[in-house]
């Protein structure tokens, strides 16, 4: 398996099992399966509302000797109610003992966003936090902390722009070794991949195949579809391959990760072994151009009336923009 070297004696395996909508009752064979057929990373959140269960399946694995601790690598992610100094060690220690492990390969801030203490899920502007009350560099300083103690052995972000690295950059001891977004044909992403490239991010690719499973009040009339789409049909006929192995092909190609969420054993084969489909340049050039900047995680969830979030001021695309348009020619 292709893998992207982090530091020296550290590499994260370039597709792993996404977790996000995998359900209770369910996950626990999936990741089980998911582990006989040679995966070696897995992708959960506290959030997902599932890590009890695929510790479950975590354990039963490396019990039966599917592989060791140190061939696994295990990424989870701060929630966004647990921001601030005095609240990241518990939350890590939760997801620890849920996942039953002793260390996470990878901690991430799920979002650049603050939920009210005790809140899962906010209902109304109230249970959202300004970023300038509980600001990001106390987070990540927490993080470091747990990576000074042993706890996780790399720490990162998801759903950041370059402003909001760029800000990171400026109080931060460890850079984030990992942005993770929403990257797939219809949202490409190109200035942050360059962005990343330039620093030594990895960027990790989340709904990959589209997520077409995502809840209902996450999907709008008459969205694209990535599995359906012509031009991924075409080039998945040309390699005997299925479309969502091109998708999933694409991104290793462009150096991201790729973290596909299956709860099937035929589909968890189906995408493990697109790490052994190459597309040629005519492909890669034939799928740069359906860039749409089509989001299919908006973020418009964080946006209840009276919310210090915004659509500007959570993906600051205007100041990205702006970020490259100076640095156009350098
Ligand atoms: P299932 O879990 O039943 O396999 P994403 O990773 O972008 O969030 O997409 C996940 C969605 O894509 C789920 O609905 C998942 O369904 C489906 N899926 C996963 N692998 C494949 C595949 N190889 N072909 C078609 N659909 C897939």
């Amino acid at each position: 398996m292709k893998s992207y070297s982090l530091s020296e004696n550290s590499s994260i395996p370039a597709l792993g099992l996404g977790t996000w909508k995998s359900a209770q009752g369910e996950v626990c064979q999936a990741v089980r399966t998911a582990l006989e057929l040679g995966y070696r990373h897995i992708d959960c959140a506290p959030a997902y509302e599932n890590e009890a269960e695929i510790g479950r399946a975590l354990e039963e694995g490396l019990g039966a000797g599917l592989c060791t601790r140190e061939e696994l690598w295990v990424t989870s992610k701060l929630w966004n109610n647990a921001h601030g100094a005095d609240r990241v060690g518990a939350a890590l220690k939760a997801t620890l003992n849920d996942l039953r492990l002793d260390y996470l390969d990878l901690y991430l801030i799920h979002w650049p966003v603050v939920f009210s203490r005790g809140v899962f899920f906010p209902r109304r502007g109230e249970d959202l936090i300004a970023l300038s009350v509980t600001p990001i560099r106390e987070t990540w300083a927490a993080l470091e902390a747990c990576r000074q103690q042993g706890l996780v052995r790399h720490i990162g972000v998801c759903n950041f722009s370059i402003k909001k690295l760029e800000e990171l950059a400026q109080t931060a001891v460890t850079a984030p070794a990992v942005n993770q977004i929403e990257l797939h044909p219809l949202l490409q992403q190109p200035g942050m991949l360059r962005y990343c490239r330039a620093k030594g991010i990895v960027l990790t690719a989340y709904s990959p195949l589209g997520s077409g499973d995502r809840p209902a009040g996450l999907k709008k009339p008459e969205e694209p579809s990535l599995l359906g789409h012509p031009v991924i049909g075409e080039i998945a006929r040309k390699h005997q391959a299925s479309p969502a192995q091109v998708l999933l092909s694409w991104g290793m190609a462009r150096e991201t990760v790729v973290i596909p969420k299956s709860v099937n054993p035929q589909r968890l084969k189906e995408n493990l072994a697109a790490a052994e489909l190459l597309l040629d340049q005519d492909d890669l050039a034939r799928i740069g151009v359906l860039d749409q900047h089509h989001r299919l995680v908006d973020g418009s969830f964080w946006q209840a009336p009276g919310s210090p979030y915004t659509l500007a001021n959570l993906w600051d695309e205007e100041w990205d923009r702006q970020w490259h348009e100076q640095r156009r020619g350098d």
